[in-house]
């Protein structure tokens, strides 16, 4: 396996490589990465990944600060995975300070929900994903559905620019209990561990009252808000939605449309999301 810092050499790297398979990522490796890679290795001949904690998609320096870089752990995992290249640039290869910063976003899927609880998130997710997607060129980029959201945008985003490639939905891998994988968990003290499955459950009740019949979101959104509450977690969003648009419902009926249900909140001390998607999801 190559490690690349530069630009130029990953340029150099992947033109010797026949179909690339791409899997961004901002490093801590879990088994949620390694299911993305595992898939990228069906999808094409080659896995390219890259570690890159992007700095424009965090709006508290607190949080980009104590973001985890267990970079030797990270490698091992990817050796092991028989990953061909790994791309890991400082923020300077990716940010020049001389950079005419361009701006690329997609106001209708990114402004609500996770971007307006983490202004300018999105924007710093499209930013660096069109970058790494010019310097790496893939046929095919995995990304998980545990971040829906992010997933619809960049979604946006490949078929807005013609992007050549396409994006490969992948399943959240969940522990046993529910609890979608997420490099945060491991911030969760015991007590809250057990708290956190509120998400999972909430959702859970979400399907439950819709396969039942239940048409109001409204209904559906309050009893997801309960569930988190009752697990001593402190909602930021319980919401059922467009699961194509991401726009809000006046009504639940997902032999017509699909319906994605997404939560966040904080437990303890850790912010987690969750979602899921009650029927088939179109594509765009
Ligand atoms: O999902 C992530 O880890 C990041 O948002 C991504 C896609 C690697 C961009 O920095």
């Amino acid at each position: 396996m190559d490690v690349v810092r530069t630009i130029t050499a990953t340029r150099v790297a992947v033109s010797r490589l026949a179909a690339v398979a791409f899997v961004p990522t901002m490093g801590a490796l879990h088994e949620g990465h390694l299911s993305l890679i595992r898939r990228a290795k069906e999808l094409a001949d080659h896995v390219v990944v890259s570690i890159f904690v992007n700095p424009t998609q965090f709006n508290d320096p607190a949080d980009l600060k104590k973001y985890p870089r267990p970079l030797e752990d990270d490698l091992a995992k990817c050796r092991e995975e028989e990953v061909a290249l790994v791309f890991n640039p400082t923020p300077e290869e990716i940010y020049p300070p001389t950079e005419i910063p361009v701006r690329i976003d997609v106001p209708s899927l990114a402004n609500g929900l996770e971007g307006a609880d983490r202004p300018g998130h999105f924007e710093g997710v499209c930013r660096v994903c069109m970058k790494l997607f010019n310097i790496v060129q893939p046929n095919v980029s995995c990304f998980g559905m545990k971040d829906y959201q992010q997933l619809k945008v960049i979604e946006a985003m490949v078929a807005a620019a013609c992007l050549p490639m396409s994006v490969e939905r992948c399943e959240t891998v969940r522990d046993p209990d529910g609890l979608a994988l997420s490099s945060r968990n491991v911030r969760l003290s015991p007590e809250d561990r057990k708290h956190a499955l509120g998400l999972s459950k909430a959702l859970s009740e979400a399907e439950r009252l819709i396969a039942d019949g239940e048409s109001d979101p409204q209904v559906i959104e309050r009893a997801m808000t309960q569930v988190i509450e009752a697990h001593h977690g402190k909602v930021g969003y319980a919401v059922a939605r467009n699961a194509r648009s991401l726009a809000p419902l006046d009504i639940i009926n997902p032999q017509t449309e699909s319906v994605v249900c997404l939560v966040a909140a904080e437990v303890g001390e850790v912010r987690l999301i969750d979602n899921r998607v009650i029927a088939p999801v179109p594509r765009q």
